[in-house]
């Protein structure tokens, strides 16, 4: 097994006949957060859905620790240590919070006091959740639905977290509640492949950050490097 969590090679993806997603190559590092920029329609969410395995491959490899899951189906990748929080539609919202968490636990087939210490253990870290098991997901506000999406995500342990967008919509406040749960589900040793457009509240969480620019890598350089550069609009628009 290789220690490089998650590592993608040349990889080609798209809808109907174009590509999105034109050669991308990069590795990310053992419990690293890695954080994907770049301006609306680069291909961010489309770069997260293929590592999900929910669109899929055309051309290219991505492995997880070695493994080659090119072509796995998302239940398989689970399984495998990854777990992905979509940009949106990321709860049930017809279902409780205390029922959105116990599919979570059932999905990956825990059971009876596992389950309920697994629940226990992520609400621990949510505690605006925690609040509210008997609440319809669909009436919770923007940031307590991400807070409850991000806590089902958590209850497999993954090795590897997929989160796309996470503080969209959100308040300062709750975006800095959701970054904080970012670096501690971090500092327990998950890797973390973050996309962002709250570019300034991501690096200072970030180790390494990748410009995506038309569907191909601009940049890929420490997050400290980006921290200094007063000229992030340019690279956005692929100018720097
Ligand atoms: N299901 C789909 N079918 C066809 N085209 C799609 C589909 N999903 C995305 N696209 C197209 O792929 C391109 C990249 O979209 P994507 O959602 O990956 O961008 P993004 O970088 O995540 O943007 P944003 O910052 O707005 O979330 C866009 O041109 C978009 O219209
Ligand atoms: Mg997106």
């Amino acid at each position: 097994m290789s220690a490089i969590p998650i590592s993608v090679e040349n990889l080609r993806a798209g809808y109907g006949g174009d590509d999105i997603l034109n050669g991308i190559t990069f590795d990310v590092r053992p419990g690293e957060v890695f954080t994907i920029i770049g301006p609306n329609g680069s291909g961010k969410s489309s770069l997260i859905k293929v590592l999900a395995g929910i669109v899929p491959v055309r051309e290219g490899r991505i492995s997880l620790f070695g493994r080659d899951v090119t072509h796995l189906k998302t239940a398989q990748r689970i399984a495998a240590g990854l777990a992905y929080v979509p940009q949106e539609f990321n709860v049930f919202r017809n279902m409780t919070v205390g029922e959105n968490l116990r599919l979570a636990t059932e999905f990956i087939g825990l059971r009876g006091g596992v389950a309920q210490s697994e629940r226990d253990r992520v609400l621990g870290m949510f505690p605006d959740v925690a609040g509210r098991l008997g609440v319809q997901a669909g009436t919770l506000s923007g940031g307590q639905r991400q807070m409850l999406a991000f806590a089902c995500a958590l209850i497999s342990a993954p090795d590897v977290l997929l989160l796309d967008e996470p503080s969209a919509g959100l308040s300062p406040r709750l975006a800095g509640e959701i970054f904080e749960a970012v670096q501690t589900v971090n500092a327990q040793g998950t890797t973390v492949i973050l996309v962002e457009q709250n570019v300034a509240a991501a690096l200072p969480v970030s180790d390494r950050v990748l410009v995506l620019v038309n569907g191909a890598v601009r940049r890929l350089a420490p997050a400290t490097d980006l921290k200094a550069r007063d000229d992030l609009a340019q690279l956005f628009l692929g100018e720097a």
